[in-house]
């Protein structure tokens, strides 16, 4: 395996859940919107829409909505406050399955992990907060974003990206956070070995 600057971003970002209340800049804000916009989609249909909220109190409501979310995570990093209604910013990927109604998951993603990619870039941290829900009921936390944000009925949410300064070191080893390659990869065929000619 050869080592390079894209790989090293990919290892590099972490899902923080506790932020600074410093403030990121728009240059910092739009570099990131921008690695969103480079993403790839079905037939380039780009059918994104993402929703940068940086009123505290709407932030807030939106760290509410998740803290199902948020609790999972506290528990695992011993920590306490805001969470991700704490970030300085956060943007909601939201999809328009109109303009594309066969990848719109996968679109949005994407544009989220653009984004996350080069805010760890940047020094900035994010945390990969999954909200699309399969059956996209109004009384699910995915509607509920939607009645805050505005967002039309017929559109999707896939994910919020809380983007600030960690508050806190995860202190993760990246080596021991993944599986190794080999419990993921195959060669030709699923099954671990080559069928047999006979
Ligand atoms: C589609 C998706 C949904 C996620 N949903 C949750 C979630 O419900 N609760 C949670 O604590 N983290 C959630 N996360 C964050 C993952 O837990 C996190 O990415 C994973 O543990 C790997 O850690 P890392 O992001 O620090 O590398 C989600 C991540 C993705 C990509």
């Amino acid at each position: 395996m050869q080592e390079n600057e894209v790989l090293k971003a990919i290892r590099d970002r972490i899902s923080i859940f506790r932020f600074q209340e410093d403030a990121i800049s728009d240059e910092q804000l739009d570099t990131i919107l921008e690695a969103g916009r480079w993403a790839p989609s079905y037939a380039n249909s780009q059918p994104w829409t993402f929703i940068v909220v940086r009123d505290e109190s709407k932030r807030r409501a939106l760290g509410e909505l998740v803290q199902r979310i948020a609790l999972a995570r506290r528990g695992n990093v011993g920590i306490t406050g805001p969470g991700i209604g704490g970030a300085p910013a956060v943007i909601a990927i939201a999809v328009d399955p109109w303009r594309d109604s066969k990848h719109f998951v996968e679109t949005g993603a994407i544009a989220a992990q653009n984004m996350a990619l080069v805010a760890n870039s940047l020094g900035l941290a994010t945390f990969w907060a999954g909200v699309y829900n399969s059956e996209g009921s109004r009384r699910s936390i995915e509607g509920k974003i939607k009645k805050l944000l505005g967002i039309p009925k017929e559109m999707r949410v896939i994910a919020l990206l809380p983007v600030g300064i960690a508050a806190y070191n995860p202190h993760h080893k990246t080596e021991t956070r993944r599986e190794d390659l080999a419990e993921f990869v195959r060669y030709e065929t699923f099954a671990d070995e080559e069928p047999s000619e006979a």
